[in-house]
C-alpha cells in the first residue's frame, strides 16, 4: 500500500484514520446510509462488510438492525449481497441488479424505490427520504487543503457529502493516482426556482471542478484500502447481439444518407449497460466513423477500444464499469484516457436538459415491448422487479433518437419480447422511436398505432410468434367501434397468462 502521506495529504484527515470495524460503529440501527458506487465502480470496499458483520452480530443477540441504503445505481454485487443476506436493508433506492436483493424485494421483505437516476439527488435534497445520517464514500485521495479526489465513479457522491450528518471516507490507493483530473464535479445545481442553465454544449465541456468539497467536521472516520473494483464481466458478443448491432449500424448509415445524422460523427451516443450495448458500441469501429462522442452513464470495455482507435474522440459518463481486462487497459494507459474521458455526477450525466440539447442517440435494453411501442424494462410478467429503470428514462424521454434493443425471445424461446400489451410500462409509445431485435429494426417515427403494430410484428417479432400477434391485431382491428389503438382487453395479457400457466407463451 502507498504511504498514507501520499494519498491523504491533509494532516487533519490523517488524524482520523481508523479501521473499518471502528468506522462502522458510526452507523446505527435505523440510519439512512448513502454510499458511493455506480455499477461495479467506486463502491466502498471494507466498511460495508464491517457493517454487515455488526448487523449479523446484533441479530444473533436478538436485536433488529436495519438501515435504509441509498446509492448511485447498482453497487458491487458482493456489497449488495452481503447486506441483503443479513436482512440489513429496510429500504433500497434507486437501483439494484443483484439476485438476493431482487428476491427479498419481490418477496416484500425489502422496500425498494425504483426512480429515474437523474432524480435521485433532487429527491434527497427535497427530503423525500428523510435525513441522511451517514455517507460512506470511496475516494482516491485527499488533497492538502482537504478536498477529495474521486475514484472510478461519481454517481451521487457530491450530494451524499453535502447532505450527510456523518461521513466515513475510504481512501483506496488501488485507484490510479493519475485518474485525478478526469472528473468534473459541478456545484451549481439548485432546486427550483433557482436553477440556472447547464453550460454543456459539447460532451467534453467542463463546468465544475476535479474534486469534491467536504466539511472536515463531518468526517468521523477515514479508512485506508487497496482493493480493486470488482470487474463487470462481459461475455463475447453472441450471434444475437451481433445481429442487433448490425441492424443498428445499418440504421445509422440510413439516417446519415437521409441527412438526419452528421456523416462522420453521428450525434453523441448513450448505451445502456450489458452485452448487447457492448456489442453495438463494439461494432462502431466497423462503420468507419471518426471522432464520435458519447454522453452516457457508464463506460464499458468497448468504449476504451473505440477511444484508442480514434473512432471516439470523447466519452462522458458517471462510472467506469470495466471488466478485469478493461481495468488493466485503463490503468496502464491512464494518462491517455484521462484526456478523452470525463466523469460527472449522475444528475449531470443523465440531465434531461443536456440530453435534449446534445441530441443524444439513446440505446437501452428492454424486457419486452408491445405492438404499439410501449416498453417494459423492469418487471418480469408485470409484477417481479428485474433491476430498475436506471437511467433509461432520462435518456429515452429526452434523446434525439430513442431506441430499445432486445433479443426477440427469452428463456430458450418460451417468451416473446414482442407482446400484445406490456403488463408494466416504463417507456410509453410516445418515447419509443425505434425497436430492434435480432430479427430486424422497426422505425416507428411518423406511424399511427395501427401502422406501428404491423411494423413491430413484421420486423421485430420472432417468426414463431408472428402469426399469434397478427391474429390478435386482426381480431382487435375487426372489433366494431374499437378506436384508435385496437386491443382486446380480455386477451391483452394472454401471452403472459399462458406463460405463467404453462411455462411458455406459445400455445
Ligand atoms: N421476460 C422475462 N425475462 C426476460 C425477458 C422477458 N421478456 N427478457 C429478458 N429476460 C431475462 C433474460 O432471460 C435474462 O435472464 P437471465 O439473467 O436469467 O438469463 C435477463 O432478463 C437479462 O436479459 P438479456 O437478454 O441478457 O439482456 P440485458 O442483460 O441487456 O438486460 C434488461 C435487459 C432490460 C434487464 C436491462 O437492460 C435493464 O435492466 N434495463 C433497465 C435499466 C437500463 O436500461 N439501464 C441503462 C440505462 S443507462
Amino acid at each position: 500500500m502507498e504511504s498514507t502521506v501520499n494519498r491523504i495529504q491533509s494532516s487533519l484527515f490523517r488524524q482520523k484514520v481508523t479501521s473499518a470495524a471502528e468506522a462502522a460503529t458510526a452507523i446505527h440501527p435505523g440510519d439512512t446510509v448513502a454510499i458511493s458506487g455506480f455499477a461495479s465502480a467506486g463502491t466502498p470496499k471494507v466498511v460495508i462488510p464491517a457493517l454487515a458483520d455488526r448487523i449479523h452480530a446484533a441479530r444473533g443477540a436478538g436485536s433488529n438492525f436495519t438501515v435504509n441504503l441509498l446509492t448511485g445505481a447498482s453497487v458491487s454485487t458482493e456489497t449488495e449481497r452481503i447486506l441483503a443476506e443479513v436482512d440489513g436493508i429496510a429500504l433500497r433506492m434507486p437501483y439494484q441488479s443483484e439476485a438476493t436483493a431482487r428476491r427479498k424485494i419481490n418477496d416484500g421483505r425489502m422496500d425498494y424505490v425504483d426512480i429515474h437516476l437523474s432524480h435521485v439527488a433532487q429527491q434527497v435534497w427535497e427530503g423525500y427520504y428523510g435525513n441522511v445520517d451517514v455517507a460512506v464514500v470511496e475516494v482516491a485521495g485527499v488533497t492538502e487543503s482537504g478536498e477529495l479526489i474521486p475514484s472510478a465513479s461519481i454517481g451521487n457522491n457530491k450530494t451524499w457529502l453535502d447532505v450527510a450528518d456523518r461521513i466515513i471516507l475510504e481512501v483506496n490507493s488501488w485507484v490510479p493516482a493519475a485518474m485525478e483530473g478526469m472528473h468534473d464535479v459541478y456545484y451549481g445545481t439548485a432546486l427550483p426556482p433557482n436553477r440556472k442553465p447547464l453550460e454543456i454544449t459539447r460532451v467534453q465541456d467542463r463546468i465544475g471542478q476535479p474534486t469534491y468539497r467536504v466539511d472536515p467536521a463531518k468526517v468521523v472516520a477515514v479508512v485506508e484500502t487497496n482493493v480493486p473494483d470488482s470487474a463487470s464481466e462481459l461475455t463475447e458478443p453472441d450471434d444475437v447481439s451481433l445481429a442487433i448491432a448490425g441492424h443498428v449500424l445499418d440504421f445509422f448509415a440510413h439516417e446519415v444518407k437521409a441527412g438526419r445524422l452528421p456523416a462522420d460523427t453521428l450525434l453523441p451516443l448513450q448505451a445502456g449497460i450489458g452485452n448487447v450495448a457492448n456489442a453495438v458500441l463494439g461494432g462502431l469501429d466497423r462503420g468507419g466513423y471518426r471522432a464520435l462522442t458519447c454522453y452516457s452513464e457508464v463506460i464499458q470495455d468497448s468504449m476504451l477500444r473505440l477511444i484508442k482507435d480514434g473512432a471516439v474522440a470523447h466519452a462522458s459518463a458517471t462510472s467506469l464499469a470495466l471488466s478485469a481486462k478493461g481495468l488493466a487497459e485503463l490503468t496502464d494507459n491512464i494518462d491517455f484516457y484521462r484526456e478523452h474521458i470525463t466523469l460527472r455526477p449522475q444528475e449531470i450525466s443523465n440531465h434531461p436538459e443536456v440530453v435534449r440539447r446534445l441530441g443524444i442517440i439513446a440505446m437501452n435494453g428492454m424486457l419486452e415491448a408491445d405492438i404499439y411501442g410501449n416498453v417494459n424494462s423492469t418487471h418480469v410478467m408485470g409484477t417481479k422487479i428485474m433491476n430498475g429503470i436506471g437511467g433509461s428514462g432520462d435518456f429515452a424521454r429526452n434523446g434525439y433518437l430513442s431506441m430499445f434493443l432486445s433479443p426477440s425471445t427469452a428463456k430458450g424461446g418460451a417468451i416473446s419480447s414482442i407482446v400484445p400489451m406490456v403488463p408494466h410500462v416504463d417507456h410509453t409509445e410516445h418515447d419509443t422511436q425505434v425497436l430492434v431485435t435480432e430479427q430486424g429494426l422497426a422505425d416507428l417515427r411518423g406511424l399511427s398505432p395501427r401502422r406501428r403494430s404491423q411494423v413491430v410484428i413484421d420486423r421485430c417479432a420472432h417468426p414463431e410468434f408472428r402469426p399469434l400477434l397478427h391474429d390478435y391485431v386482426a381480431r382487435a382491428q375487426a372489433t366494431p367501434g374499437i378506436g384508435h389503438t385496437p386491443h382486446l382487453l380480455g386477451e391483452a395479457f394472454s401471452f403472459h397468462e399462458r406463460f405463467l400457466a404453462t411455462g411458455s407463451m406459445l400455445p
